[in-house]
């Protein structure tokens, strides 16, 4: 163990136990005891700080990566991911702190993607809460978790809008729409960083994956992109913006290519937009080998020249491709890279190790005790029980739900109501399946003893129906059915496109079954992604959505079907009825056609088999009471640029006979453009909470950069004319009101 001299500008010897890198006074800024640092780096120590590795846990024994030992002795790997736990990382930190000439500590990253040990439900599903705080507070929770497992950097937000469910990892992202990405991307940075990155319980934070991923061709995942320089500024890139404004600390390059140039090499995309137009300073990281697989691309003809291209364009860190390892040094030694470029990229990588305060503890997220002590603590279970419920969205409810109490039986069926591992979904980090209360445990605390019924009828998968007869026999003894049906964990996430969005396997056939028993079905679906329900819904009375609801989805849904929870979550996708016709989102553009322009109705912009509508629109979901909408007023007819912002208002009145959650959403119509606009664009929203029979008012406030778009001339901004805004509970609002925005 080596003794080190530290805090200098306290002019005194300070011992420590520990090897700690000899580094400028901490009393100096970042940026001054990075130069400090960099001053004193070889070339191949500075390479080291971009190159990332992924470990398999163990350092000694089967499985061991020796190799990697003697790089990271040399200082040649500045990060490593998935190498996780208290103990496991101060094994692996101790290598580059007391080995390496410089004592630079590692960063461990991990896949903290909806929760580390607890698990929330999926993004996608936290997304449809509409609850920033609450989700906030998610992210709070897993970034404490991971921090406690001696993690410091999480690859997430994921922040891609998804409006293709044929796509598996629509699952992980926030849904179609750019105004409710933006605020769930700002609200879920804040969770991990909070406001002073640095602090107990602060990881880095990436925003991935950028950019345009979620608009792969067809849906196939890692496809080809070709999204028009208007449509990434107007929708694809507003949530990485948020997050840059929101201080995220890294970003992500996507595996795709973008109008010809993958995204890892994308000059227009991490130099001219992200740092020269953003101002972003943080680093950029790629995706797993996303430098290496740019040679089956076809834009480059060996690793060199991806390594090359990808540096030259503002890839900082190079994940796993050994492009960075094998020939960066040598790049810069030719003069083919600038050493400035160089300098700037290390220098970015050791201002986060700084900014964390891994200079002054490199082993503060390894404390053992600490992580026993937090991981899956009572604290977090409850707000992620509270998180799934708050998820839930119900899209159907003939008066099924809720559940009356009092000595029902309930019979709950279907391959996912006891499932633990599927209801924790994809990227589940460090989620223990033994953890995780299922559906069935937790009805079953619910409707005690006999008056809960279980079997699993099916699988997701496969043509198995000797599970059917059973699956009668349950329902047949019970007053109603809960069927969770839906995908499993595998069936969604990444590299899980998937051509049909129909119930896989036997379930269709199963829930036929269980309408032929005349009892009353409720659907509770468990999925990725929206699956099609034009064959279903007449076989079911209510439908839910749970999503993969996580470690405590099964009391959280509990809650919901009890009615201990009133539903309130809204849908931040499009749910379409047909894979036709994807892709389908509420923000349209009109067409020339929007209505038939002949007596026949034919020559309109129209499908002849099946209707334009979604089976549900975006922002809807039910409650167990109704809400009521009027007196919508605007501040003034006018908005003037310099001016006072516009605000609407409108009235909201629980109408029903029971407490409830509403999202009240605010959506503008730009009437004219110097190109075509969306049909309508959330521009707000409010989750308010009303007791039956309560109203409240809800305001809303609209300046003129909120009406800013990608104008002709390829300018952002508003333009001057007409606009509607309309207010309700769902995309279709229908509340109106015209307003008109004045030349500045
Ligand atoms: C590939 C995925 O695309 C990305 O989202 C993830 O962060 C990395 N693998 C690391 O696990």
């Amino acid at each position: 163990m080596h003794l080190r001299l530290l805090l200098p500008s306290l002019s005194m010897l300070v011992l420590l136990p520990i090897a700690r890198p000899a580094t400028a006074p901490t009393t100096l800024p970042v940026e001054d005891r990075v130069r400090d640092l960099l001053s004193r780096m070889t070339l191949e120590e500075k390479v080291g700080q971009l190159v990332q590795y992924s470990g398999r846990d163990t350092l000694t024994g089967p499985g061991s990566q020796a190799e990697l030992v003697p790089l990271i002795k040399a200082g040649g790997a500045g990060s490593m991911l998935n190498v996780h736990g208290a103990a496991k990382t101060r094994e692996w930190q101790k290598l580059a702190v007391e080995s390496s000439r410089l004592h630079i500590p590692m960063l461990f990253a991990l896949d903290v993607v909806h929760g580390c040990r607890t698990i929330f439900p999926i993004p996608l599903g936290t997304a449809a809460s509409w609850d920033l705080g609450a989700i906030e507070q998610a992210e709070r929770i897993a970034a404490i978790e991971a921090s406690a497992t001696g993690i410091h950097w999480t690859f997430a937000p994921m922040v891609d809008i998804a409006r293709d469910p044929r796509w598996g990892r629509i699952a992980e992202s926030a849904g179609e729409d750019p105004f409710l990405g933006s605020t769930i991307a700002r609200a879920r940075v804040r969770g991990f960083q909070t406001d002073r990155l640095g602090a107990p319980g602060t990881i880095l934070a990436c925003a991935k994956h950028f950019a345009a991923y979620g608009a792969v061709q067809a849906g196939r995942d890692y496809f080809t992109t070709d999204v028009t320089e208007r449509v990434l500024r107007d929708v694809y890139f507003p949530p990485f913006r948020a997050a840059v404004d929101a201080g995220v600390a890294t970003f992500m390059a996507g595996f795709n290519d973008l109008d010809g140039t993958p995204c890892t090499a994308n000059a227009f995309l991490l130099d001219r937009v992200l740092r020269g137009e953003w101002g972003f300073r943080g680093f950029v990281i790629s995706d797993w080998q996303g430098i290496s697989e740019m040679l089956e691309h076809g834009n480059v003809a060996d690793l060199r020249d991806a390594a090359r291209q990808s540096f030259l364009a503002g890839l900082d860190v190079d994940m796993e491709a050994q492009g960075y390892e094998k020939h960066l040094a040598e790049l810069v030694r030719s003069g083919a890279v600038p050493v400035a470029r160089l300098d700037a990229a290390v220098g970015a990588v050791l201002a986060a190790k700084f900014r964390l305060g891994l200079f002054e503890d490199p082993y503060r997220n390894c404390d053992e005790a600490q992580e026993k002590a937090l991981l899956f603590a009572p604290a977090h279970r409850e707000a992620a029980r509270d998180l799934a419920r708050r998820s839930a969205v119900l899209l159907k409810n003939n008066g099924v739900l809720p559940l009356k109490a009092g000595g029902i039986t309930v019979a709950v069926v279907g391959p996912l109501a006891d499932s633990a591992g599927d209801q924790l979904g994809c990227w589940s980090g460090l989620g223990e399946r033994s953890e995780v209360v299922t559906l069935r445990a937790a009805l079953a605390e619910a409707f005690p003893g006999a008056r809960l019924r279980y079997a699993q009828g099916c699988l997701t998968t496969g043509d198995d129906t000797s599970g059917f007869a059973a699956a009668r026999q349950a329902a047949a003894g019970a007053d109603v059915i809960v069927a969770a049906l839906g995908e499993t964990a595998n069936q969604s996430g990444e590299s899980t496109s998937r051509a049909s969005l129909d119930l896989s396997g036997p379930q269709l056939a199963l829930l036929r079954e269980l309408h032929a028993t005349g009892k009353p079905v409720v659907l509770l679906l468990m999925a990725g992604r929206p699956l099609l329900l034009e064959a279903v819904d007449p076989l079911v009375d209510a439908i839910l959505v749970g999503w993969h609801p996580g470690s405590m989805g099964g009391p959280g849904l509990a809650d919901v079907l009890t009615g201990a929870y009133n539903p309130s979550g809204k849908l931040p996708v499009t749910w379409p009825r047909s894979v036709g016709q994807i892709p389908l989102f509420y923000a349209h553009k009109n067409s020339g056609r929007p209505t038939p322009t002949d007596p026949e109705g034919k020559y309109f912009s129209h499908y002849i088999d099946t209707p334009n509508t979604p089976r549900f629109r975006f922002g809807f979901g039910l409650s167990y009471t109704t809400f009521a909408y009027d007196s919508l007023r605007l501040s003034a007819p006018v908005l003037q640029p310099g001016g006072p912002a516009l605000i609407v208002t409108a009235r909201v009145r629980n109408a029903g006979a029971r407490a409830g959650e509403e999202v009240v959403q605010l959506y503008v119509r730009d009437r004219v453009g110097s190109v075509t606009r969306p049909v309508r664009e959330l521009k707000g929203f409010e989750k308010i909470a009303l007791a039956a029979g309560e109203s409240r008012e809800v305001s809303f406030r609209l300046a003129p950069a909120d009406l800013a778009f990608c104008r002709a001339d390829m300018t952002f901004g508003p333009e001057p004319g007409a606009f509607d805004v309309f207010v309700g509970g769902d995309s279709n609002a229908a509340l109106s009101a015209p307003f008109t925005l004045t030349a500045p």
